[in-house]
């Protein structure tokens, strides 16, 4: 579970000070898939960053248990391993044997369509594909909850579609805080949507959305929800 209590922050940054997130309360139960849209600048990042335990809110309390993951909004991969040494870091780190390590990573590998990348340099990779490959980082771990600050942001149409389906699959079981600058796709991904308001961020709609595993793009309840959300985005 996660729970933010009273949780604000503000950053000293060399133009002064930037509140970025207004008092928050918000509470994930184990297993739900949470999406987070706003504006751009309005705090998603600095939200999760706080449930990730990598920036300390300057007020509030924060829990989280379990391991968690974390999907960068820039991709993040260690440039002296090769992809598929980025991808079994983590299983390394956690003393998975050799053998189960490769079979892990190039499962993850083919699932993000880059087992033909496999010894490539991250250099190497473009932007969508290195992005892919930190998913599959991330996801080699299978932690019990996933972060992702815009994973698919950097992806064409096509594997940006393929991918929110395995996204979808995989979350099974797991809980998931997933920020996006496309309503449809929290929407359609979650089984419920947060809106941020611009800075300082607070939430300013929390909307249950259903979350059946096949998720009908034109069903008038998803339909709904997508006009609902954007009326609110938009609004704020
Ligand atoms: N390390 C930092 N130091 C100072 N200010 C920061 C820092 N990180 C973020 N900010 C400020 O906090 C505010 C919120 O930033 P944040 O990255 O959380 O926004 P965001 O909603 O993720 O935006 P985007 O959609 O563009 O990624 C911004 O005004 C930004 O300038
Ligand atoms: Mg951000």
């Amino acid at each position: 579970m996660i729970r933010l209590t009273g949780v604000e922050h503000t950053y000293d940054g060399r133009g002064g000070q930037v509140k970025a997130l207004h008092r928050t309360d918000l509470t994930i139960e184990p297993g739900e898939f949470v999406s987070v849209v706003g504006a751009s600048g309005c705090g998603k990042t600095t939200l999760l960053r706080i449930v990730a335990g990598l920036v300390r809110a300057s007020a509030g309390t924060v829990e989280a248990d379990g391991e968690c993951g974390v999907v960068f909004q820039r991709p993040s991969l260690y440039p002296w391993l090769s992809v598929a040494g980025n991808v079994e870091f983590g299983l390394k780190m956690r003393r998975v044997p050799r053998a189960q390590r490769k079979a892990t990573a190039r499962q993850y590998l083919d699932l993000v369509g880059l087992a033909d990348f496999a010894d490539a340099a991250p250099y190497e990779l473009s932007g969508g594909m290195q992005q892919r490959c930190q998913i599959a980082r991330v996801l080699a771990t299978e932690p019990s909850t996933v972060l992702m600050d815009e994973p698919f942001g950097a992806l064409d149409a096509l594997t940006r579609e393929r991918l929110q389906g395995e996204l979808r699959r995989i979350a099974t079981g797991r809980t998931v805080l997933f920020v996006t600058h496309s309503v449809e796709e929290a929407v359609l991904l979650s089984s419920r949507v947060l809106v941020m308001s611009p800075r300082p961020g607070r939430i300013v709609l929390d909307l249950p959305v259903g979350n059946d595993a096949a998720q009908d793009r034109s069903s008038p309840a998803i339909l709904a929800a997508i006009d609902e959300v954007r009326a609110v985005v938009t609004s704020t």
